[in-house]
């Protein structure tokens, strides 16, 4: 394959596509370029496919098991990628995805009332994981330091030491801001965190993502206390575009609590996995470390695609650095559209994005933009917001 291939157009209208789909029931159009859901237009690496099709062949889809070379692809990505040998009793699985491992998690580390500390901005359905759940939100609001977000380790002292604090739910690199915590800001905010007795829910999805020149460091990696006191998860959703097949991988290295995990997964009887989740992640971790980096290549080129057209044609614009995740968080307020963003982008310009108040209500004059798209659309996605000035 090469950059070309994902400059191919893949029709995903009438593919019961959330993101392409679904804009008519979200935004009230379906005609708009659709740069929200946080999936890839692109079709996932051949030899996924391939593996899928050999499947098809073979004609039995009955339950399944996870295999020994299942659990090697696994420890191979972490040691491969992120140079991490991640012990093999740590590993959990949760074959319904993430968002439902956060609840599961929650529901074990909390009683409602209880507090939960998250950065914001940050991705809705961990905020609502805990609010739903009954839990209270303790927010730690990210600042803006030299054009780039830190965390706020004083207020995060604050929020870490009111009563009833049980949990610090993150995560890395940070979804909508893209930022990857860096070593010293991991072993800050974990020693923090282990003063007080806090566990650490690090949700890592979308770190295989780290563009060129950044590097992702998993949390629990850094001291055996941490990999102790934390839960890291992960999956191949975002990272080989396969949201559709629901998987997600969970580092527990709490002997108690993985156990305490593992029952309730065997409750719910979500111990099994998913057929074709099992068979993609194994074939990408196995074999498509190539498909990903040519991914991060095109759309770190749609970055700098983007911000260069920014710069020429809408200065008014913020376009933040984007340091993992193919997302782009934009400040939009120089628009001067205030309470009307949304409506512009959607009405007159044909355009959806997330918008930011999803991930904090201060966040009401930004966007978060999905750049793992083809250049083309991208562009004209940009250009009508232009000739709509
Ligand atoms: C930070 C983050 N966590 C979790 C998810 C969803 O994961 P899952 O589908 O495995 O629940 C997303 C999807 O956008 C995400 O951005």
């Amino acid at each position: 394959m090469n950059l070309h291939e994902f400059d191919r157009p893949v029709e995903r209208t009438g593919s019961a596509s959330y993101k392409w789909d679904g804009t008519q029931e979200t935004f009230g159009r379906g005609d708009v370029i659709p740069m929200w859901v946080a999936d890839m237009d692109f079709p996932c690496a051949p030899e996924i496919l391939e593996a899928f099709e050999k499947r098809v062949r073979h004609g039995v889809m009955g339950y399944t098991l996870r295999t020994p070379g299942y659990i090697a692809a696994v420890r191979g990505w972490f040691r491969r990628r992120h140079g991490w040998e991640v012990p093999e009793e740590y590993l959990a699985f949760a074959p319904p995805g993430v968002i439902f491992a956060v609840n599961v998690l929650i529901d074990l580390l909390t009683e409602p009332g209880d507090r939960v500390v998250i950065q914001t901005p940050n991705y809705d359905a961990l905020v609502s994981s805990v609010t739903e759940g009954g839990r209270v939100i303790a927010e730690n609001p990210l600042r803006v330091v030299n054009g780039r977000y830190t965390l706020d380790f004083d207020d995060l002292d604050r929020a870490l030491s009111l009563p009833r604090t049980k949990l610090l739910l993150m995560s890395n690199p940070n979804n909508p801001t893209g930022r990857l915590w860096t070593k010293e800001e991991l072993e800050r905010l974990g020693a923090m965190c282990l003063a007080r007795g806090v566990t650490i829910l690090s949700d890592d999805i979308h770190a295989d993502l780290a563009m060129p020149g950044y590097r992702y460091l998993p949390l629990p990696s850094l001291s055996p206390e941490l990999a102790r006191s934390s839960v890291l998860l992960t999956s191949t959703n975002k990272t080989f575009n396969l949201g559709g097949l629901q998987l997600a991988t969970l580092v527990i290295g709490d002997r108690a609590l993985r156990e305490r995990f593992n029952r309730v997964m065997c409750r719910y009887q979500t111990r099994l996995d998913n057929l074709f989740g099992a068979i993609a992640l194994e074939t990408a971790y196995e074999k498509c470390d190539y498909w990903l980096d040519q991914v991060i290549a095109y759309v770190d080129g749609n970055r700098r695609a983007l911000e260069s057209f920014a710069g020429a044609c809408l200065p008014q614009l913020k376009l933040y650095p984007m340091e993992s995740t193919y997302f782009s968080w934009i400040d939009c307020s120089g628009l001067g559209k205030g309470q009307g963003l949304e409506r512009f982008l959607v009405e007159r310009c044909g355009v959806a994005f997330t918008p930011g108040r999803e991930f904090s209500q201060a966040y009401s004059q930004f966007i978060r933009v999905n750049l793992a798209c083809r250049r083309e659309l991208m562009g004209r996605a940009f250009r009508q917001i232009a000739d709509c000035l």
